[in-house]
């Protein structure tokens, strides 16, 4: 059975021209002019590019005592509804668990996966087992680590576990990440809020000043040249974060920076809505932004300074988010987007001309595939790569509405948001899992992706620290030991 992309237009990363796409055992046969197969979807008027991949997703994630809402059976329903076809989520030890532990609970949860995925480890705690468990999570497959220094008490890792970390991640040719907001201000800020009465949603966003996240950032950005391993920032929000991404890059410094959709789009004005359901909704960490963070955000992905969107999709109920009723920082942090990533950065990003279609492919997808090691089998229309593509209508409008969507919860942030391009066909490893919003998407078909550790950053920084690493002056008459 073989399956024909016809009359369409590929977008890539770097290319596009008109083409059919010829898709047989789950990878695309061929690609060329006039081919025909067992079944045809016709792209006519439509842009044939590679599915997004969504980087950083929290799926039936334990959290704030609770669990996330959408699991790996909605939530990559979610994903494929919007055009997304694979998803990189957290795996979470419990402080004192191990990794591998986390891992079988992580393995788990996804065989119930619509679309393929893979796990990033959190380190969220060091000791001499985490230091040698990493090293066969690495050979699973999972070759990047998390690290959170917010959430003190529970998630937080101080720098010394970072350092740690980090130059177990350059020994092993992984990536480290981080959630970079300073915990510690952002816990004595907290309780002083809490003190003078500030107790509703919007005392979060004050919680978390631009300055937490900048410091953090800057720090982790230090640490990590210090280890000799690249950096990757999820969920870069504001000029602060971003001004030290682009410091280290301009320094040569490997350094990479996640901006998210919801803090492309939605600001902090969303937080002083007299609703109160409203606003706690809408409290995720770091919090959402001014307009001027939102410019900084998308003058770096014009500019190359962030690489990456995402979503941090990690959906709690109206229910679930009234946990926080009366003291803000019980308040479950994290908002939704898988279904709506896509179509609200093509309309936001590609129809208002601050990016090209090529450059959002490249940062919804093929930039992900090559910093997280599995491209061109993922991010990439190639003979031979996945068949994980989105057909793009770029005329198709519809308005974002919670009462059609895939998610599990019972809202969304972008309610109302009328967007304009959308998948006409998502095919996950060439099954077709979405027709113009009908789902056709099977339970358990997504498979877990293993990812190559090592790649060229990681070689070429690692042939680097090596030329420049301290080595004793030789003196004539005197032992290289010393005196
Ligand atoms: O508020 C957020 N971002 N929740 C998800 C966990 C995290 O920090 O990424
Ligand atoms: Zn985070
Ligand atoms: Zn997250
Ligand atoms: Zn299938």
């Amino acid at each position: 059975m073989t399956t024909v992309i016809k009359n369409g237009t590929i977008v890539t990363a770097d290319l596009t021209y008109k083409a059919d796409v010829l898709v047989e055992g789950g990878r695309i046969a061929k690609i060329g002019q006039g081919l025909s197969g067992d079944k045809v979807l016709d792209a006519t008027g439509c842009y044939v590019m590679p599915g997004g991949i969504d980087p950083h997703t929290h799926l039936e994630m334990p959290f704030m005592g609770t669990y996330s809402a959408d699991d790996f059976d909605s939530g990559t329903r979610a994903a494929l509804a919007g055009g997304t076809t694979m998803v990189i989520d957290f795996a979470l030890p419990a402080p004192g668990q191990g990794l591998l532990d986390a891992l079988s609970m992580w393995h788990n949860k996804s065989t119930r996966a619509h679309c393929d995925y893979s796990y990033h480890m959190a380190i969220t705690w060091w000791s001499e087992q985490v230091f040698d468990e990493m090293k066969e999570v690495v050979d699973r497959g999972i070759t990047s680590f998390k690290h959170f220094m917010a959430y003190k008490g529970a998630l937080m890792v101080n720098d010394d576990e970072l350092f740690a970390s980090f130059r177990r991640c350059a020994e092993l040719g992984a990536l480290p990440m981080v959630h970079a907001e300073n915990g510690d201000v952002v816990a004595e800020l907290s309780a002083r809020l809490l003190a003078e009465g500030n107790r509703g949603p919007e005392a979060h966003a004050y919680s978390r000043p631009p300055q937490v996240e900048g410091e953090a950032t800057n720090r982790a950005i230090m640490i990590a040249d210090m280890a000799g391993v690249p950096l990757y920032v999820v969920h870069t929000s504001c000029e602060e974060s971003h001004e030290a991404i682009r410091r280290a890059r301009m320094q040569g410094k490997r350094v990479y920076g996640e901006p998210l959709i919801q803090h492309l789009t939605l600001d902090e004005s969303e937080y002083f809505n007299a609703d109160w359901d409203h606003a706690a909704r809408r409290v995720m960490s770091p919090p959402f932004r001014s307009k001027q963070h939102q410019d900084s955000l998308w003058a770096g992905l014009s500019a190359g300074s962030l690489q990456v969107v995402a979503t941090d999709h990690c959906a709690f109920t109206t229910d679930q988010k009234r946990f926080g009723k009366g003291d803000f920082t019980k308040i479950p942090n994290g908002t939704g987007g898988l279904e709506d990533r896509l179509p609200m950065l093509w309309t936001h990003g590609v129809n208002t001309g601050r990016i090209t279609m090529n450059e959002f492919v490249a940062v919804t997808s093929t930039n992900v595939a090559k910093i997280m090691g599995m491209y061109p089998r993922k991010g990439a229309v190639l003979e031979g790569a996945d068949a994980d593509l989105v057909v793009w209508d770029p005329q198709a409008e519809k308005t974002i509405s919670a009462s059609r969507q895939q998610s599990a919860i019972d809202y969304n942030v972008f309610e109302g948001q009328k967007v304009k391009g959308l998948p006409r066909f998502t095919l996950t490893r060439g099954h077709v899992a979405v027709t113009e919003g009908a789902m056709s998407s099977k339970e358990g078909h997504g498979e877990f992706i293993a990812r190559e550790p090592n790649g060229p950053v990681n070689r070429a920084l690692s042939q680097w620290k090596e030329l420049t690493a301290p080595r004793p002056v030789e003196r004539s008459g005197i032992p290289a030991s010393g005196v």
